[in-house]
């Protein structure tokens, strides 16, 4: 595969040039803005009134801080428009910690609440408040730290899969996916490299990337082609549309990985061959593509339909689905495997209780799955969306080798080593 830079690439916004307004993404963004405003502002009037006693400047330093939320609401507004290009160093300083003050600020902001009122009936609401609010915030920063570390490991997953209908050529055909890398300017290009590292090292007969290359901008593609341009294996590697490629600019997504030598499948199927016997591998859209404002006329939207439409009835199919809300309608069309990712399994997960944060949002929200001899794996991501926050869900290679079912049954799991 060749390493090509991608000039046909869209580039918004660099170097700080304004793209035209008709390139601009249209968003509704006063609403999300006025959210975004109560959600901070109101944690902070909470937390504040009950810390403002012990800080230096008192309520006219909580004032500051309620003052500086709308900082970076104001980038972050920018670059979902696409008036901007954040720099590595706005994505580190000022959009982290951002989302971490959007993830943790109510949280304290409850705790201190809860502790407060348990302390109201004996005349110590303050003290009481302060006191939770200090175990809330040192538990928070423990789990940040732990989540951190986990975002920064790589599991490798072995699979064993098992296809009534795979023919004896493609048996032990080993298929390697990597998912939802979410490359950005903020992303450490050594962690790309170890991911690409360890795909090339699992001796992979096909690579699948299953979704959300990019994370906010088109012209990310050339990162992740820098990392993966490179990839090898026997009968190529695959890519699909994620919802976040649609909301970074699928076309201009698109045509970099094709560029790069990707094999990128959107609403199609290609056979691969193996002494004279075929296993079809078609791609799906995503259903971002018909519900983002920009997403409509890039022609991502899922039609599985059209996806199968040439593939005869009788031959196997390995389908790439990045959100797994498509498996029920491959499953029914007889789709013998499908591979998925697209929910991160909310980024922290109790994996021996089938439960993720993705679950309370999503039925089909993580690991293994099997509905008559259909199958779904549901990668939970192999970088993080947001902040570098994961436990219980470790970044992953999936490794599944495909197998002649001896038994005519079709079943997918595990293989611990
Ligand atoms: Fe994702």
């Amino acid at each position: 595969m060749s390493n090509a830079t991608i000039e046909a690439v869209e580039r918004p916004g660099v170097g700080g040039v304004k793209r035209p307004a008709a390139a601009r993404r249209s968003f509704p963004l006063w609403p999300i803005l006025a959210f975004i405003a109560v959600w901070l502002g109101g944690s902070w009037l909470v937390v504040g009134g009950w810390l403002s006693p012990l800080l230096p400047g008192g309520w006219g330093t909580v004032v500051i801080a309620l003052a500086a939320t709308p900082i970076p609401v104001w980038t972050l507004a920018r670059g979902i428009r696409g008036d901007s290009y954040p720099t590595a160093t706005t994505r580190l300083l000022i959009l982290r910690p951002f989302w971490f003050a959007m993830l943790f600020m109510p949280m304290l902001a409850i705790v201190t609440l809860a502790g407060g009122l348990a302390g109201l009936p004996f005349g110590a609401a303050g003290v009481t408040g302060r006191w939770t609010l200090g175990a809330g915030a040192t538990l928070i920063g423990i789990a940040a730290v732990v989540g951190y570390v986990g975002s920064r490991r790589l599991v490798v997953k072995q699979f064993e899969v098992r296809m009534p209908r795979l023919p004896p050529a493609f048996d032990g055909l080993r298929v390697v996916q990597i998912s939802d890398l979410h490359v950005g300017p903020h992303t450490p290009r050594r962690f790309l490299a170890r991911v690409a590292e360890t795909v090339q090292k699992s001796n992979p007969d096909l690579i699948v990337i299953t979704g959300d290359q990019v994370d906010d901008f088109a012209r990310d593609v050339e990162l992740f082609n820098d990392a993966f341009g490179t990839l090898e294996a026997a009968h190529g590697t695959f890519a699909i549309a994620g919802n976040h490629d649609v909301y970074a600019g699928w076309n201009a997504v698109r045509d970099g990985l094709s560029a790069a030598g990707f094999e990128v499948l959107v609403n199609e199927a290609v056979a691969i061959e193996r002494r004279g016997q075929r296993l079809w591998i078609a791609g799906t859209g995503d259903p971002a593509g018909k519900g983002w404002p920009g997403g409509s006329g890039q022609g991502v939207a899922p039609d599985v339909d059209r996806t199968l439409a040439g593939i005869p009835r009788d031959e196997p199919v390995l389908a790439l689905a990045h959100n797994p809300v498509l498996w029920p309608a491959l499953a029914s069309r007889g789709v013998d495997l499908t591979l998925s990712g697209h929910t991160h399994y909310g980024q922290f997960a109790i994996p021996s209780r089938g439960w993720s944060m993705a679950s309370p949002f999503q039925k089909l929200a993580m690991g293994t799955h099997r509905e008559g001899q259909s199958l779904l794996y549901i990668h939970p991501g192999s970088n993080y969306w947001g902040i570098p926050f994961r436990i219980g869900t470790p970044p992953e290679v999936a490794v599944l080798t495909l197998r002649a079912s001896d038994d005519g049954d079709a079943w997918i799991s595990e293989v611990k080593t």
